[in-house]
């Protein structure tokens, strides 16, 4: 090879390498080990505090982690908080009055601006705290590609469009498909709902009047109706009361989720959902058996959610406070 073609063959790398969107995503699971090699630790306690004080806090932060990437992408946006001047995510309508987490983010976040000033990004600080919540609630542990920057905005309407348990699965699963997920991802992150609760109206049309049929949903378990009846009377007053969305083991990520659908005890209609699809039933069924295979499986979806629009290099900023930009 010439010289002529070696500068072409260097130029064409040097194009790929700094031009092509994967390498601009890039992100790296060594990314703070020289500027804040106590990162994982200084997460992981205080995760563990507040798991301490309120186990339901572990599904509340993968939550938090999930809203966040949806909209706009990973970048912190939700962590925001409304000004007069600026319109945040907080309250948009899948996210006001349940939305949680924000203490415990706050807490991490001062943690690490004491051991590495301005270093660790809010965006990172909450992929991490979700990591953290699943594991040290006895679920997988995977690790966590790094080197997200914190974004400069954010979008009460794309928040407003987040995937709900009232849409049927095919819009759901478009949802996650526009963010670069698939049918399959729905079916594995939402095994999620393996701890946490819900409160009563994201359930309530199928205890007393599903689809408009003056009946409850005849995929719910009987004995399972009766208990939520209890909890939920129909009466307005009981819409913020709260199910835990895996009866069974509710504070432990387990493979649980699955087996209550299989047995028609998926809280939510969007769990149950889940086995009117041959494709999702299959992983609903296979996951129910294989707690290992789910464990695998939700890691590699973790992380695939956790790229969603992720800012790197010197897109954005690293904010001190993830309230607030700087
Ligand atoms: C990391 O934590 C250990 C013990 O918790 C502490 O001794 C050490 O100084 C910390 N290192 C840094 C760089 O903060
Ligand atoms: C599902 O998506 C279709 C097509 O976009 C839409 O017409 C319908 O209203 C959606 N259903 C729900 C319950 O959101
Ligand atoms: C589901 O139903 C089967 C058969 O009735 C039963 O053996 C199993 O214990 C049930 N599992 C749960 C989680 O309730
Ligand atoms: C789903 O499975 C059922 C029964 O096993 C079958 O009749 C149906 O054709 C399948 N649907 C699709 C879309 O594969
Ligand atoms: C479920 O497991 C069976 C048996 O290993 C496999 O053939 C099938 O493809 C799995 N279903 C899905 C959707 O991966």
């Amino acid at each position: 090879m010439d010289f002529t073609s070696n500068k072409l063959l260097f130029f064409s790398m040097f194009w790929l390498v700094f031009h092509s969107p994967l390498v601009r995503c890039q992100l790296y699971y060594n990314f703070y080990d020289k500027t804040c090699p106590n990162l994982t630790q200084i997460v992981r306690e205080n995760v563990w505090s507040a798991m301490t004080k309120e186990t339901r806090i572990a599904a509340s932060l993968l939550r938090l982690h999930f809203h966040d990437c949806f909209v706009i992408g990973c970048d912190a946006s939700v962590l925001l908080d409304d000004t007069d001047t600026f319109k945040g995510e907080k309250n948009a309508l899948p996210n006001k009055n349940s939305i949680r987490g924000f203490e415990v983010i706050d807490t991490i976040k001062a943690a690490l601006e004491k051991a590495c000033p301005s270093t660790v990004s809010c965006a990172d600080t909450l992929t991490l705290a979700a990591r953290e919540a699943v594991y040290l609630s006895k679920g997988p542990f995977w690790s966590v590609p790094l080197g997200r920057r914190d974004g400069t905005t954010a979008s009460e309407s794309e928040a407003n469009n987040l995937p709900s348990p009232f849409e049927p699965l095919e819009n759901i699963t478009a949802k996650f498909i526009s963010k670069g997920l698939e049918k399959k991802d729905v079916a594995i992150l939402s095994g999620g709902h393996t701890f946490g609760f819900a409160q009563c109206f994201t359930f309530k049309p199928r205890l007393f009047d599903f689809d408009g049929s003056g009946k409850s949903d005849p995929e719910l378990d009987a004995s399972m109706l009766q208990n939520l009846q209890k909890l939920c009377p129909n009466q307005a007053d009981s819409d913020t009361n709260l199910a835990p969305l895996d009866a069974v083991t509710t504070d432990t990520f387990d493979n649980m989720y699955y087996k209550n659908i299989v047995n028609k005890s998926g809280l939510l209609e969007s769990d149950q959902a889940l086995l009117g699809d041959n494709m999702t039933a299959s992983l609903v069924n296979n996951y129910s058996k294989w707690p290992t295979l789910f464990f695998r499986d939700f890691a590699v979806s973790m992380e695939k959610m956790g790229r969603i629009g992720a800012l790197t290099g010197q897109q954005g900023q690293i904010r001190t406070n993830c309230r607030a930009l700087n």
